[in-house]
């Protein structure tokens, strides 16, 4: 038995570590292969023809791939925001003396789909075969800070863009015949959630189940899709933290970054963080599971705060169990420890009504709370039925006198005691959505003030 547990065991390990494995080395595998042990490495050009289209290319990452594709002798498409941004970096490519035609296409993804139109219009002659959907933005917030607008933004600038620009650009490329390229900007934060950049990390999840479905899409028609899942580069996207500015080698300046990105768009590869110690980070980060990266991602502090939460809770059970054992003379009921009293709100269905009904049985009195006469009249009689007292079944001469007391005080002295002390109340409220319960005549009193 031990040996066939301990066999299933490796199993799992062995498949484990060979999933984990496969996942980390593909992409490295490949650019070694291409690099090292190919014949020839076509250029970017000869792969996938000489216009490229790069949207957010005005600042950070997306004007660095830009520059870079330029480098690589392939036109470029500038597509952002702002002109003035936008004809600083078209200067910069020409005025670099790479010999390749720029074009600069102002568009706000925020502004709603006219974009798209505008964008298919300016571009309609150029026979674009390389689409990078670079543009994205970014609030590490909670939710709680944005407004109705930015919200809509985000998902304008993160989601729509590339949804509708990945569609626009595999149409045209299928119709001419291109085979072309279509890369799309994700993030390492596409891996897990993100608690305060929860909408940013989803969108990225949004982009990296569509990107990689699309791959299988256009792979017929010979367009190579690739998602490019960068960790922290040094843009302004990360202005809110000095400490990343600053960069490091974890954290590479969008030039270093693009040069790297860029030629592994040369090499074909279809899945790839774009840079060496991103790749590294990654594999650490992966060894996890997604839980404790969102609990990584948000702070060390958080994961202390878990565990001492969740282990305060074990200790708490433990004790609770083992507490009998040990100091026998505890009370042990819940009316000794508590008293013979509860108050249950929502205690008309579900767990509410099945919690009442535990206390009941444990011989606690309980106040019923909820919104629905009928229904507390239900629980009440429900819960009144289980614990209401009844003498043996014999016949009343053989009835022991103190049980008939009891009989007496509980299901006759209570109801009238109980009813004059509580009636006066409920006449002066008027209503009230609370039954005493202890007898089912109780219950109809509180029908008749409600
Ligand atoms: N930097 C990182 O650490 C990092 C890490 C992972 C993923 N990424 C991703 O990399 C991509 C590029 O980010 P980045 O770091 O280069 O950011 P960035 O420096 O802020 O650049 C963003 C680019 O997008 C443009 N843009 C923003 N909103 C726009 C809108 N509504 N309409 C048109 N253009 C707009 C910006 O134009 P303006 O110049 O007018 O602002 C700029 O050109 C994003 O998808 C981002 O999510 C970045």
């Amino acid at each position: 038995m031990f040996c066939a547990l301990s066999t299933f065991l490796t199993f799992v390990g062995v498949y484990a570590l060979g999933c984990y494995l496969y996942e980390q080395l593909r992409t490295p595998y490949k650019l070694l292969k291409i690099r090292y042990f190919s014949d020839t490495r076509p250029t970017l050009k000869e792969r996938f023809g000489d216009w490229a289209a790069v949207t957010g290319a005005s600042d950070g990452i997306g004007k660095e791939y830009a520059k870079e594709l330029a480098r690589q002798n392939i036109n470029v498409v500038l597509i952002a925001r702002s002109q003035e941004k936008l004809q600083a970096v078209a200067k910069e490519i020409t005025e670099s003396g790479a010999g390749v035609q720029t074009k600069i296409v102002i568009a706000d993804f925020t502004k709603g789909s006219q974009v798209y139109e505008h964008i298919e219009k300016e571009t309609a002659n150029i026979p674009i075969s390389i689409l990078v959907n670079n543009v994205g933005t970014a609030k590490p917030t909670s939710l709680l800070n944005y407004s109705q607008e930015e919200t809509q933004n985000i998902i304008d600038t993160n989601v729509v863009a590339v949804s509708q620009l990945s569609r626009i650009f595999f149409q045209r490329m299928k119709a001419s015949k291109l085979k072309g390229a279509i890369v799309s900007v994700g993030s390492g934060t596409e891996l897990q959630p993100l608690p305060n950049g929860a909408y940013y990390a989803a969108s990225k999840a949004y982009t990296r189940s569509l990107t990689l479905a699309l791959y299988h899409e256009a792979k017929p028609y010979g367009i190579h899709v690739q998602m490019l899942s960068p960790n922290f580069v040094v843009t302004k996207i990360n202005s809110y933290s000095k400490q990343i500015m600053k960069g490091g080698l974890l954290i590479p300046s969008a030039s270093a970054y693009a040069k790297s990105a860029v030629n592994q768009l040369r090499d074909e590869v279809d899945e790839t963080p774009g840079y060496l110690w991103h790749h590294v980070q990654n594999a650490v980060a992966t060894a996890f599971t997604w839980r404790v990266r969102t609990y990584i991602a948000m702070g060390s502090l958080s994961i202390v705060a878990f565990l001492y939460d969740n282990l305060k809770s074990l200790v708490s059970i433990i004790k609770a169990v083992l507490e009998p054992y040990f100091r026998p003379n505890l009370p042990k009921t819940l009316v000794e420890k508590f008293g013979q009293w509860a108050v249950v709100t929502g205690a008309t269905d579900g767990i509410g009504k099945e919690y009442a009904k535990e206390l009941a049985r444990q011989g606690i009195n309980l106040v019923l709370i909820s919104r629905t006469k009928e229904k507390l009249i239900a629980v009440t009689n429900e819960i009144v039925n289980n614990v209401g007292m009844i003498h043996d079944p014999e016949t009343l001469d053989k009835v022991s006198e103190d049980t008939l007391w009891d009989l007496l005080t509980v299901n006759m002295g209570s109801v009238t005691m109980l009813t004059r002390k509580i009636l006066p109340q409920m006449i002066g409220h008027r209503k009230g959505a609370g039954i005493l319960l202890r007898t089912p005549a109780l219950a109809q009193f509180d029908c008749l003030c409600g």
